[in-house]
């Protein structure tokens, strides 16, 4: 989405943000043209299958991909270009996130009590004393057992669950104007996943952060999210704020994705509905909509002219048959009627499936 006048409280705008990795097949596109806002205070989800771009398009804001990356497009970071500069001067105070894998994140050769009293020391200016007593306080708060012992351990010495702990406790140290928090909880079990998420929201209000939570749970994303935005082979699918996404989904995609994931009011057992497919080639991918192998919906012209993003108010798609149209709907019942899509994709049901 893109507004003419950046607000004041914009602390993130990117725009036709692409990253791509040189590789011996040519280039990667695993980032391909994103464009989005995120406000100071507010809690952005991204959501995608794995594969998406969800990881690099967000180590790219950071600036944690290295050089062998041709990165292009604007990443604007209160109000400063991030594209293609050296972005160590925000990593701490303004920017910070949480990894997906923590054991590549922590430092290996430190312990751990230090990697989160280093930054209250340098950031906050608390005496060596006071920097431990509040790591330690904030051990405690995450629910890691025996605090002031786990403060002189080291990585290696502590679980996958208990190390994600330890960069949670670094970034509620820190309070960074943006947290990207990267499948924060996939090792934690759900009550504890549903308390840490608190503990971040709860940060989010006392400090006006900002966050980024990537996500392969719709349900978390409704839950903690204002906005969210769904990725697919790169690219922005649909944006909106999450209770418009589910009571306005426009993208098949959305909708496709939204009915592959359990809900936690679904019997058990229930036979979830998988997308049907594989996510595109990024070396050398589809000319056209970057679903459109796998949408039910899909016309010629998905295959050959990609989309356009429609902006409804603070609603933006990239489809050419929106869910919930009349254009949308005629798609679907003339692949219903012949069986299969302008892709070749089989239709088995007769009626949409929302
Ligand atoms: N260093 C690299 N070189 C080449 N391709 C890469 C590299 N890192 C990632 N990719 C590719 O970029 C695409 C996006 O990957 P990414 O890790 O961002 O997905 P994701 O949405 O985070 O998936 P997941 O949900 O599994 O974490 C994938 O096709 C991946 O194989
Ligand atoms: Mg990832």
């Amino acid at each position: 989405m893109s507004h003419e006048t950046e607000t004041p409280s914009t602390l993130l705008k990117l725009d036709d943000y692409r990253v791509g990795f040189r590789t011996e097949r040519g280039l990667a596109k695993a980032v391909d043209g994103v464009s989005y806002e995120l406000n100071s205070g507010k809690t952005l989800a991204i959501v995608g299958e794995s594969g998406s771009g969800k990881t690099v398009l967000n180590r790219g804001i950071m600036g944690l991909l290295g050089s062998n990356i041709n990165e292009s497009g604007s990443v604007k970071f209160q109000g400063e270009e991030l594209v293609n500069t050296n972005r160590q001067k925000f990593w701490g105070k303004k920017m910070a996130m949480i990894f997906q894998d923590p054991m590549t994140s922590l430092n290996p050769v430190m312990k751990v009590g230090k990697q989160v009293s280093e930054p209250l020391r340098l950031h906050q200016g608390m005496s060596r004393k006071e920097a431990r007593h509040r790591t330690v306080e904030l051990f405690t708060l995450v629910g890691i057992p025996e605090p002031s012992q786990r403060f002189d351990e080291y990585p290696h010495q502590l679980s996958g669950g208990m190390r994600q702990r330890v960069m949670i406790s670094i970034a509620l140290a820190i309070e960074p104007d943006l947290l990207i928090a990267d499948e924060p909880t996939t090792s934690l079990d759900v009550t504890v996943q549903k308390y840490i998420l608190d503990l971040l929201v709860e940060v989010q209000k006392e400090s006006n952060m900002a966050m980024t939570i990537i996500t392969h749970d719709l349900g978390v994303a409704r839950g903690r999210a204002d906005e969210i935005l769904v990725m697919y082979g790169g690219r922005v699918m649909e944006h909106a704020p999450a209770e418009t996404l589910f009571n306005e989904m426009a993208h098949p995609y959305t909708s496709a994705l939204l009915s592959s994931i359990p809900k936690l009011d679904d019997p058990k057992h229930t036979r979830l509905t998988p997308i049907e497919g594989f996510p595109p080639d990024i070396v050398d991918g589809p000319d056209g909509c970057k679903f459109a192998a796998r949408c039910q919906y899909a016309q010629e012209n998905c295959l050959s002219e990609l989309p356009d993003t429609t902006v409804k108010g603070d609603h933006s798609y990239a489809c050419f048959y929106p869910i919930g149209t009349d254009e949308g709907a005629k798609a679907f019942a003339s692949n219903a009627e012949r069986g299969h899509t302008a892709a070749g994709l089989k239709i088995r049901a007769k009626e949409e499936v929302i």
